[in-house]
């Protein structure tokens, strides 16, 4: 890889197989946002700017009330995002920047987020335990 960074898909590999080193499967809770970076209070309005309840039912979002995708009530410490991509504040990150880069076809559109607001709306969603 030279010193290009890695490519988000590539840590996410990365980060699935640190997890799965960790052991315990099933049993622990998702990685808590302990150690990221995110701002929650920031996140969540960046939530409501970003309409991400036109969509999903978002506890604490005022008017989060849509049904296109899954409720996101308790997602913190869901063990999988979309079902297939192992939950940490990294990967969910990733996701809400590019939904579409993270699990190619499905039904989540990019919004053009940048990482450091995902971050943000990460650290959120984490405190939906
Ligand atoms: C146009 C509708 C739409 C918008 C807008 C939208 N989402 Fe989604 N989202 C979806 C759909 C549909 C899925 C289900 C994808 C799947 O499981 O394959 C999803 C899945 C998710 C998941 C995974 C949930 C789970 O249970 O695994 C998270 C987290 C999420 N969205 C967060 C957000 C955030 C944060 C925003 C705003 C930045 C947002 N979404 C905007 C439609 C949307």
């Amino acid at each position: 890889m030279g010193h290009n960074p890695a490519s988000p898909v590539i840590r996410v590999v990365i980060a699935s197989l640190m997890a799965s080193g960790l052991g315990a499967c099933g049993q622990s809770k998702a990685a808590g946002p302990d150690n990221f970076d995110g701002d929650a209070h920031r996140g969540a309005k960046l939530i409501a700017h970003y309409q991400c309840g036109s969509c999903h039912e978002i506890p604490g979002i005022a008017g989060a009330d849509g049904n296109v995708g899954p409720p996101l009530r308790r997602v913190g410490t869901r063990t999988y995002i979309a079902g297939f991509i192992q939950n940490s504040p990294d990967n969910m990150a990733y996701w809400i920047e590019d939904p579409q880069r993270m699990l190619p076809g499905n039904a989540m559109p990019g919004m053009g987020i940048p990482q450091n607001d995902a971050r943000d709306i990460a650290a959120f969603l984490y405190t939906l335990n």
